[in-house]
């Protein structure tokens, strides 16, 4: 037993794990999840204006547009084979109230959605129906006496997700977390003839504080009063979350989503194998950020551990993902 070699020998016996990783082309034979591009959906951040680039510095590398640089934005992504888009807007302060109630008018959302359809027709529109960052206190529903009130809420945003259909929308992704919106939204969607607009749920969104730079980037932060504790999902409870898709995929969801993405893979997967519905996550802006501000100190290799993250998610049974990274991690799948 002093000899190294019969050590290794006796403890593998006939296994030996190496033999399928020896060279590139059986490491290719073997691999089991793989990332293209048609696993992105990119959200992007709108501005009022004409001809606006405006960097957000807590996330570098992306920038609010106004709807004129979105679309030229959206049409490179459309190239390089993105197959959809979710947009989110920074609505202009003297339209924010407390109920949210410019997200009723034909606001930059409605706008966009019309000149993308308009521009590039093949791309897929993802429409979030929370009332955040038509809010004047930050909130994704309808405060009343220090509470946000489901049912009244779940009214607004059926109201704005028809309107969005009307204005183009394929997709209403509710990410709100009233109860009963999907259920609610089905319905308005078909009585006003949107039988083809398909739902993805927001199916199970933590409280998280990976969210702050979308917050500065939609100018929500400094607004937000407390916290969201009463109606997003605690990240100590998965079964409550399994739950809370559970009731989302009776009401009529289409596509389930988990947010954020990498602290909750095992939500992705749970959710994955108790429901077969094709599952995505979202990478949010903190997730994001962190990657991007370790790069830049030069202490992770960025392009790498985007590109591995990326896979993680598919290797977690998630169908794609949301990311901002899409647009480069595309550019880097067409140079492979
Ligand atoms: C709110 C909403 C949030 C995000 C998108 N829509 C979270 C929040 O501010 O509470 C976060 C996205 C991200 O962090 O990238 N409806």
């Amino acid at each position: 037993m002093t000899d190294k070699t019969h050590l290794v020998d006796h403890i593998t016996g006939h296994r030996r794990m190496r033999r399928n990783r020896k060279a590139d082309w059986t490491r290719r034979l073997v691999q089991e999840s793989r990332l293209t591009v048609d696993d992105f959906i990119w959200p992007i951040f709108l501005s009022p204006g004409q001809g606006v680039v405006d960097p957000i510095p807590a996330m570098p590398g992306v920038s609010r547009m106004s709807i004129d640089r979105a679309v030229d934005a959206v049409k490179e992504a459309a190239d390089l084979g993105i197959p959809a888009i979710a947009p989110f807007p920074d609505i202009e302060m003297d339209l924010r109230d407390p109920t949210g109630s410019h997200i009723l008018a034909d606001n930059l959302i409605n706008q966009f959605t019309r000149a993308v359809k308009a521009a590039v027709p093949n791309i897929g529109i993802i429409t979030d129906v929370a009332l955040d960052p038509f809010t004047s206190h930050g909130h994704d529903g309808i405060l009343r006496e220090g509470i946000i009130v489901n049912d009244e809420t779940v009214e607004q945003v059926v109201k704005a997700a028809v309107m969005q259909a009307d204005s183009g929308a394929d997709i209403i992704a509710p990410s709100e977390m009233m109860d009963g919106r999907i259920g609610a939204i089905r319905r308005g969607l078909d009585a006003a003839g949107h039988q083809d607009v398909g739902i993805m749920s927001y199916a199970t969104k933590f409280s998280s504080g990976f969210y702050g730079p979308y917050r500065e980037a939609i100018n929500t932060g400094g607004l937000l009063k407390g916290d969201k504790n009463s109606y997003y999902i605690s990240p100590a409870n998965g079964m409550e979350a399994v739950r809370d898709a559970a009731l989302d995929v009776e009401e009529g969801a289409d596509m389930l989503m988990v947010k954020p993405g990498l602290p909750y893979l095992d939500i992705c997967w749970r959710l994955k194998e108790s429901f077969s519905l094709p599952t995505f996550a979202y990478q949010v802006s903190g997730e994001y950020t962190q990657i991007k501000a370790a790069a830049m100190n030069g202490w992770i290799d960025g392009e790498r551990v985007m590109m591995e993250t990326l896979l993680c998610f598919k290797r977690a049974g998630c169908d794609g993902i949301l990311t901002y990274f899409a647009v480069e991690a595309a550019r880097k799948l067409a140079k492979a």
